[in-house]
């Protein structure tokens, strides 16, 4: 490697208790064949290799719940936690600043590595609540008395998985425009099923969708909302 950018990618030190694992050699592979400081300084505190095929959701999904004021945030499938740690700090960050108190990050994986993540999130101080468990199993009380900010959804994308998540769990989003399901793999193998939920006329949202990368959906929970809004009230 160019000893100059070694030099720079050396000053990054990692927000890391595990020092085993401060480099991320794939991270290191990606800068190496795509410049970007500013990603390489908002990546280099994650304790995983970045997701490098979704690079920038992380730090999307991060400032996206930074600017929402999120309390609560659902990931269903953390895989290697990757935005599972954006997530989480975002819920911790806004704690922070808003004065909040509780505010947590949830989250469910079918594959028991989600316990490692939970201890690196422990050790890290962040805010977590994270079950090993199928989504379809989820239930109204799996996450009682909680309202979510936001909903990830990046587990098993069959249609009927992504129904069901949304059938059980749109009751625990926010309402009057200020709850957000975001899906990943819409323009792959979650478009039957966010087709669905779109469609379906027990459900108000507004959305966007875009086509890259496999495909993102941002579906803002519509119900209860009062046109006029200001961003003051
Ligand atoms: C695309 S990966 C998640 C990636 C992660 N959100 C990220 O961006 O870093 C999908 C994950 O969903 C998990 N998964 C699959 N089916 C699931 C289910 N029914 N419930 C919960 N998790 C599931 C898989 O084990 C896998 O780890």
């Amino acid at each position: 490697m160019d000893p100059e950018r070694q030099a720079f990618l050396d000053t990054l030190v990692p927000y890391c208790p595990n020092k085993k694992e401060i480099w991320h050699p794939l991270d290191i592979e990606y800068f190496k064949e795509y410049p970007a400081p500013v990603m390489e300084n908002a990546q280099r505190m994650h304790y995983t290799n970045l997701n490098s095929t979704i690079t920038f959701f992380g730090p999307m999904l991060y400032y996206f719940a930074r600017a929402i004021g999120a309390e609560h945030i659902l990931e269903i499938g953390m895989a290697e936690g990757y935005t599972s740690f954006y997530l989480a700090n975002a819920a911790k960050d806004n704690g922070t600043r808003y004065g909040m108190a509780g505010n947590m990050y949830y989250g469910v994986e079918i594959l028991g590595k989600a316990l490692d993540i939970k201890e690196q999130m422990d050790k890290l101080e962040l805010p977590n609540d994270i079950r090993v468990m199928s989504s379809a199993d989820i239930t109204p009380e799996t996450f009682d008395n909680v309202t979510f900010d936001i909903i990830f959804q990046d587990g098993n994308h069959e249609r009927d998985y992504v129904v069901k998540e949304v059938e059980t769990l749109y009751p625990q989003l926010k309402g009057e425009g200020k709850g957000f399901l975001i899906c990943h793999d819409v323009y792959g193998p979650a478009e039957d099923g966010v087709h669905e939920i779109i469609n379906d006329p027990r459900y108000n949202w507004e959305y966007i969708r875009i086509c890259e990368i496999y495909g993102i959906a941002i579906l803002r929970k519509m119900d209860g909302y009062k046109e006029g809004k200001r961003w003051t009230n």
